[in-house]
């Protein structure tokens, strides 16, 4: 629960005289969770989880695979045993890691896979068994905490397991997700393990997974070889044999964690510490930052049209560049440093106008040195002791693509629909990429996905990232800006309402709480802009340390929670 909110107290108050009322915050604003020692935000209730871990003497990095575990019972949506991910990693001695836990095309795999007679895609990216790549998380985690971990294996899972057979009372959010999933009522062993074979959870039932509790156990005891050699590999590569998948055996045991250097760049006096490829989404966060900074764009103050207008020319340009640019780096090669590049930035920034959008048409991806031819969640933890950990974990769709492999108790991910089926025609997220993102075996697909650490003067500042497909980089551009040039809470930057442009469609979509007022002005500037069809673009999970507290911000849109001591 939200702690006491003083501020809207204070805001209450202060409405009623005409002379302080203009400095007084909005009466919906929101204090984020306050704590003086650790934190960790999560879908609820994976959070208590991670606090157990912590109380117990586990550092942020076991408390970080303790929430991993127990969300593929607190959100099967994407908790993602069947998935993989990125953890970013800060330690209290200074240093940091990433660690790539992302699927993996399968040695069946071929580039013209989803393509029929005809060349055009077919849709068994993103249904079917053959829409799964190799699973990364469970060897992900476990290389996170032989490395970095304080507690022994077991018990990171310990609090998971208990969760999953002992069971919990459904929140109102997993009840209806769960009632409404139609790619789990269309797979049987789906309809039975998360919808009681159509007698659905209703909220506050007792939602117990037995089957997954088993799988979990196994892989205490064994680690993560059991997923990989174990009884639990036979199990999903027979099943996938049965069913015309891909994955065998061999893919499984063949799949490796990758351990990566972080990118690092520089925005005002904050490091920001983010995924480096195969996410693409880390560069874009500081890509927006390195063409935002000095510009002036925060002027007009948060939501204005020409603070709006700004973010998204910027948020244009990384996408045009994202899209043709960036594959697996162990494939092809990423031209990350003339991206980055001062000049280059300077160049791309020069080419916003102020007062008129420029057509996506006319901007292109930019030609920066070294270039060749040619259903997510997020969580965040930090411990007593200053450690940080920022993690981002999919099935790709809500639910992965619906599949239960029978007796294992977790959904597989259809993570193949991120690689480009055929250059130029949008995939799920509506994203148009190029051939350094076409599918070969072994090769790992494109990710937005930015698990993302800050320092402000190289002190410990935000543990921040999102789900939200190719909306993760701008939502978290939005969340970060929100507190470090608008002055906002992080649980207000949570909150506040955001756009989104991704180059392709040559469009603004704003979330609803922006004024028509707004929409118009932007309008004005010449840009396409409407509303979002649904509620929401993606969802922040957001850690500040300021002024002595540890301030956790979950995004309501997606049952966030924060938890701390
Ligand atoms: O890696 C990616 O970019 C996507 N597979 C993430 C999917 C996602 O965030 C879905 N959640 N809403």
């Amino acid at each position: 629960m939200p702690s006491y909110s003083f501020r809207r107290a204070s805001s209450a108050l202060l409405f009623f005289s005409p002379i302080v009322s203009f400095i007084c915050a909005p009466l919906d604003a929101r204090e984020p969770v306050r704590a003086r020692h650790a934190m960790v935000v999560a879908s609820q209730p994976a959070e208590q989880v991670g606090l157990e871990v912590l109380r117990k003497g586990g550092n942020a990095i076991d408390a970080a695979i303790a929430v991993g575990f127990a969300l593929n019972w607190a959100y099967p949506f994407a908790g993602a045993l069947g998935g993989g991910g990125f953890m970013t990693i800060r330690l209290a001695d200074g240093t940091s890691t990433f660690i790539d836990f992302r699927e993996e095309a399968p040695a069946k795999a071929s580039k013209a896979m989803y393509l029929d007679a005809n060349g055009n895609p077919t849709r068994e990216s993103l249904t079917g068994w053959k829409s799964s790549g190799v699973p990364g998380t469970v060897r992900g985690f476990e290389m996170a905490q032989r490395k970095y971990g304080k507690l022994k294996w077991a018990e990171d899972l310990a609090p998971a397991i208990a969760m999953a057979s002992k069971g919990f009372p459904a929140p109102y959010a997993l009840a209806e997700s769960l009632r409404n999933a139609r790619s789990v009522s269309a797979n049987a062993e789906s309809k039975r393990v998360f919808q009681r074979d159509g007698a659905f959870y209703e909220q506050g039932d007792i939602v117990t997974f037995p089957d997954l509790a088993r799988t979990l156990t196994r892989i205490a005891e064994n680690g993560a070889d059991e997923f990989y050699l174990g009884e639990t590999a036979r199990t999903l590569a027979a099943a996938m044999e049965a069913n015309g998948g891909l994955i065998t055996l061999d893919d499984l045991k063949n799949y490796k964690a990758v351990e990566r250097t972080p990118l690092t760049g520089k925005y005002r006096n904050y490091t920001v510490i983010t995924a480096p490829p195969p996410s693409a989404g880390g560069l874009g966060i500081l890509q927006m930052l390195a063409m935002l900074e000095g510009t002036g764009y925060e002027k007009g103050g948060f939501g204005s049209a020409s603070a709006l207008h700004y973010e998204a020319e910027v948020m244009r340009r990384f996408y045009a560049d994202r899209n043709q640019y960036l594959g697996d780096p162990d494939f092809v090669k990423n031209p990350i440093a003339g991206l980055l590049d001062p000049a280059y930035i300077a160049a791309r920034r020069g080419s916003i106008d102020p007062a008129h959008a420029t057509p996506s048409s006319a901007v292109g991806p930019g030609k920066p040195a070294g270039a060749e031819s040619s259903e997510t969640t997020h969580f965040d933890v930090v411990d007593e002791q200053g450690n940080a950990v920022s993690v981002t974990f999919t099935l790709n769709g809500g639910y992965g693509n619906g599949i239960t492999v029978p007796g294992l108790g977790f959904l597989l991910n259809n993570e193949m629909d991120d690689f480009t089926s055929k250059p130029g025609v949008p995939n799920l997220f509506g994203l148009v990429q190029g051939e350094a993102n076409t599918i070969a075996p072994g090769k790992r697909p494109v990710s937005s996905m930015a698990p993302t650490i800050v320092l402000r003067d190289g002190k410990l500042f935000a543990v921040l990232g999102g789900p939200g497909g190719s909306r993760i980089p701008s939502a978290i551009l939005q969340a970060f800006l929100a507190v470090v040039d608008f002055g906002m809470s992080p649980q207000d930057a949570v909150d506040a309402p955001r756009i989104h442009h991704q180059w392709l469609p040559d469009r603004i979509t704003m979330e609803r709480g922006i004024s028509p007022d707004t929409l118009d002005l932007l309008k004005a500037r010449g840009h396409d802009v409407r509303y979002e069809a649904g509620p929401v673009t993606a969802e922040v999970e957001m850690i500040v340390i300021d002024g002595g507290w540890l301030q956790g911000a979950g995004d309501p849109r997606r049952s966030g929670a924060a938890a701390g001591y």
